[in-house]
């Protein structure tokens, strides 16, 4: 990718990169809309990424290209506004300066910029984060800085939220930053504190993306980010995390419904990740994939994220060989399904889930078979 992408750069810009970052996207294993409540969370880096080059410019002015999107940005490196319309996808890298500017990090000055990426958009594998901390790197590169691990990914989630506008925690931008081989990235949000969990070989993951997405999928996540916001108020606690299931019962008539509701799939889905992690330590993958498949149930009935194309997917897949379970990946309300497979999973299964998936739904499902990925990192450090 790196030398597509030197190409590109090569063929818009009429240069040379100077810098070139990368970051991975994520799947979120388990551990559903636990990160904002300070609970814990597990992900994994996969083998797919965000690439940003760039070089610097003398005259102040900031160009911004993307493979995916055709035109150039241009702006004069005072304009920090947010874009709207075709072009907001400068956002991500845009919502990155401004958030090195807040925290007192030096910025580049001018530069142009290209990104390219071969991680899918709207399946729930996080290639916003991975813009944002791949740019983050080239940035920091730039203007010849650079930072802690713990402080880019914090700088990516500050975009994210002060500028992009997602009141986002920290799982994406974690995962994509602290990613490794063969491991899965242990969150302790409340920190935040990162740690990896090796994974037990043999681990398959498989991802089923529905290109399906709500409408409404931003408001529906502030939204429920308020509703647990709104229990742990009630419950008496600063974070869902600090409530028990007693303090949960105790509160029940106090709570809207759909307040016990969210509260119920967050505190029992904090004690799944602790209970996947165990069951990583003792190789137990049997064990993981029923945590998998009561998460996605506690999803679709408490926190009522799921979608029927996702239910139909996880459905499916819990039937067939192979498969130690399967959930939805990320925020919900669309977006991807992944499975925790051995070996023996594979085409055959694939093509019954997909060909049941077409009959039912009239669409196709983009089928991804992932691997585990190293963390963001700077590939090219400048000439
Ligand atoms: C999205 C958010 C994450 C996390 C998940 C749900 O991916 O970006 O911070 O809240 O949803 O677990």
């Amino acid at each position: 990718m790196t030398e597509k992408l030197t190409s590109r750069f090569r063929a818009v810009f009429l240069r040379e990169p100077e810098f070139v970052a990368r970051a991975p996207g994520r799947i979120e294993f388990i551990g559903n809309h636990t990160d904002y409540n300070g609970g814990s969370v597990l992900g994994a880096a996969i083998d797919r990424s965000v690439w940003v080059a760039l070089a610097r410019r003398q005259d102040g002015i900031r160009r911004f290209a993307s493979e995916t999107h055709p035109g150039i940005v241009e702006l004069p490196v005072s304009a920090m506004d947010r874009v709207v319309g075709a072009q907001s996808w400068v956002n991500y890298p845009l919502g990155v300066l401004a958030a090195m500017r807040a925290s007192g990090i030096a910025t580049p000055g001018g530069f142009d910029y290209m990104v390219a990426s071969n991680v899918p958009s709207g399946a729930g594998l996080s290639s916003s984060a991975a813009i944002e901390l791949s740019s983050c790197l080239v940035f920091l590169a730039a203007a010849g800085t650079s930072v802690p691990r713990d402080q880019l990914v914090a700088l990516g989630r500050k975009a994210e939220n002060e500028f992009v506008g997602v009141p986002c925690g920290i799982l994406d931008q974690g995962v994509s930053g602290y990613g490794r081989v063969d491991s899965l990235v242990y969150i302790d949000c409340r920190g935040p504190r990162f740690d990896t969990v090796p994974l037990p070989a043999g681990s398959n993951f498989w991802i089923f993306n529905t290109h399906s997405k709500h409408a409404l999928i931003d408001g529906l996540y502030a939204a429920r980010h308020q509703e647990c916001m709104e229990a742990a108020r009630v419950i008496g606690v600063a974070s869902l995390v600090d409530a028990t299931p007693a303090m949960l019962a105790a509160a029940e008539t106090k709570l809207s419904r759909t307040a016990f509701k969210r509260a119920r799939h967050v505190i029992d889905e904090i004690a799944r990740v602790e209970q996947a992690v165990t069951a990583l330590r003792a190789g137990d993958l049997a064990a993981v994939g029923k945590l998998l498949v009561a998460s996605h149930r506690s999803s679709r009935t408490w926190f009522e994220n799921s979608t029927p194309e996702l239910d139909f997917l996880v459905d499916g897949l819990e039937s067939e060989k192979g498969v130690y379970g399967a959930r939805l990946t990320g925020g919900g309300f669309g977006g991807a399904v992944m499975a925790l497979t051995t070996e023996a999973f594979g085409e055959p299964g694939v093509k019954r889930i997909s060909d049941a998936y077409l009959a039912k739904f009239g669409s196709r499902v983009e089928v991804i078979h992932a691997r585990t990925g190293d963390g963001a990192a700077l590939v090219t450090r400048g000439r």
